[in-house]
């Protein structure tokens, strides 16, 4: 691809969907009979999600939620702007958060007590990435992918200002300076 700025590959595609089949071993195991809500948090996670479902043979429902905490640059805000909200039933349903990249964890975090809140039969957290150096709250990972070192990495979903989300593979991000 013909982007201008520095990116090597941190996790190749074939690295992802290898990782991923192995989610979905776990996955299948623990949901099989359960009828899940998978829930996405957007924008980052949408090609993990598309990705995952089809490695599950088994009923589920998706559900999406769009958060943002970054606005423009590398570091997270701390805080939480709610686009779109948990507007349909969970109570009484297995629900499974489904992200991209835990970082500090407060999303996720953020997003689990919501679902508590509204009385979820069992609330877990599947995340294809993690940092875990930058974790400030402690967040259970149920299904836990690859480990990130504290880079920025973009591709696979995520982005730096919107860019990138179209890159097959994790890469680390250096901006020309
Ligand atoms: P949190 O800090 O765990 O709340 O992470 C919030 C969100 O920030 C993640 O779900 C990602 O969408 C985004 N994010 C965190 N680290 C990175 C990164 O290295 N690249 C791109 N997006 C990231
Ligand atoms: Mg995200």
């Amino acid at each position: 691809m013909t982007f201008t700025d520095k990116l090597s590959v941190l996790y190749s595609r074939d690295e992802i969907a290898s990782k991923i089949k192995l989610l979905a071993q776990d996955i299948k195991r623990d949901y099989r009979d359960k009828n899940p809500i998978l829930i996405s948090i957007l924008k980052g996670s949408f090609i993990f999600m598309a990705d995952l479902v089809r490695e599950l043979d088994f009923p589920l429902e998706v559900e999406f939620v769009r958060f943002s905490s970054y606005g423009k640059g590398k570091k997270s805000s701390g805080k939480i702007e709610v686009i779109q909200g948990v507007t349909f039933e969970v109570e009484n349903r297995h629900v499974l958060i489904i992200d991209d990249i835990v970082d500090s964890g407060l999303t996720c975090k953020f997003l689990k007590d919501i679902l508590i809140e509204k009385k979820a039969a069992s609330v877990k957290v599947c995340a294809l990435s993690s940092k875990p150096s930058q974790h400030t709250v402690p967040v259970d990972i149920d299904y836990s992918g690859l480990i990130v070192p504290d880079k920025f990495v973009v591709g696979y979903g995520l982005d730096f200002n919107q860019k990138f989300r179209n890159l097959p593979d994790i890469c680390l991000l250096e901006e020309n300076k």
